[in-house]
């Protein structure tokens, strides 16, 4: 459990995960964590772990505002609570939302529909589909679950629609828990994006994996899985202008100024790669914070070095 604040300067601590890269990056062999395995999402087991070990009980719900691909929605998905996520990528928004909330159900509709894994027929599909994002039809669903199969497809993966309905038969979701969450595809540094999103709740945590320079690159789909995807998840306020690319402390600043207004307390646990700043960068980064949002940086939490650019830290921010 974390300590109450204390005046000063962030207090810098050693932490022991992830102490190896297995342990940051997301397991293959485990259910629904196993359906994006690529280096820019992370391990299912180590994000639970680390909220329960620095926020105490098991979160109420699980916040993510930059999701990508949903590591976090597998998490909130172990702890049996709402996820409410936010993702710039539509195709990624996708995959956040199956995570969180495809039941075997939906598996079972897309193994009798098995050309929806085609990325043109889904298309087709979802043109077709009266969408309505905020209360998702089992169409919708089984969409999501189509996008994973497709992204799969394209990026090599060899997860197919037999391992997703297995992983849904041996979990299935909690009904009542994932109505409760969102998924959005947005920019959550602008406030717009988080209307309406209920994540103000009594014990929620935030765990984010804010963007490293290493996922600056938008993801490479084929134009029809992309198409696909922005007719599931159109952006919430498609008249605001795109993020411009911004450093780490930009990003984490705005998103905190967007959340202030909706989440009134509750933990924020950020990780920070390295190459995204220097370790002197990270005490900037913890005093902009202070400065500029009405969060304060407790703790800056170094796992054990895992790269040759060095560690991953997690930074714990809490309101004042
Ligand atoms: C490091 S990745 C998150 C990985 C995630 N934890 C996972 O399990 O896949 C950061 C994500 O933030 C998204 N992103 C970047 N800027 C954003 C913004 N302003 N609003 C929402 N999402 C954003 C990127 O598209 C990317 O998917």
């Amino acid at each position: 459990m974390i300590p109450n604040a204390s005046d000063g300067l962030v207090a810098f601590h050693p932490y022991s995960r992830p102490g190896t890269l297995q342990e940051y990056l997301p397991d293959p062999t485990r259910p629904v964590e196993r359906w994006y395995n690529r280096p820019n999402s992370g391990n299912v087991t180590t994000a639970a772990e680390t909220i329960l070990n620095l926020c105490g009980d098991p979160p109420t719900a699980v916040v993510d505002p930059f999701c990508g691909a949903g590591c976090t929605a597998a998490v909130a998905r172990e702890f049996g609570t709402p996820f409410f996520g936010i993702e710039w990528d539509p195709v990624l928004a996708c995959v956040s939302h199956a995570k969180a909330t495809a039941h075997r159900h939906h598996a079972r509709l897309l193994r009798h529909t098995p050309e929806l894994t085609s990325p043109e027929r889904l298309l087709e599909f979802c043109t077709g589909l009266d969408l309505d994002h905020e209360r998702p039809t089992d169409e919708m669903h089984m969409a999501c679950l189509a996008v994973v199969v497709c992204l799969a497809g394209e990026t090599g993966a060899p997860t197919r629609l037999q391992d997703i309905e297995a992983d849904l038969e041996k979990r299935p979701i909690e009904p009542e828990s994932a109505s409760k969450g969102l998924v959005r595809c947005g920019d959550c540094t602008d406030p717009g994006t988080w209307t309406g999103i209920p994540v103000g709740m009594r014990g929620a945590v935030v765990f984010t994996s804010p963007p490293f320079y290493r996922t600056g690159l938008p993801l490479e789909v084929s134009a029809d899985l992309r198409a696909a995807a922005s007719l599931l998840f159109p952006r919430h306020t498609p008249q605001a202008p795109a993020p411009t690319k911004a450093s780490y402390a930009d990003n984490v600043i705005g998103m905190l100024r967007a959340l202030t207004r909706h989440l009134q307390s509750g933990w924020v646990l950020m990780e920070h790669e390295p190459g995204d700043a220097t370790p002197e960068g990270l005490q900037a980064v913890a005093e902009r914070i202070g400065e500029e949002t009405d969060y304060r940086a407790h703790r800056v939490l170094t796992t054990k070095t895992f790269s040759k650019a060095g560690p991953l830290s997690l930074i714990l921010c809490g309101r004042e």
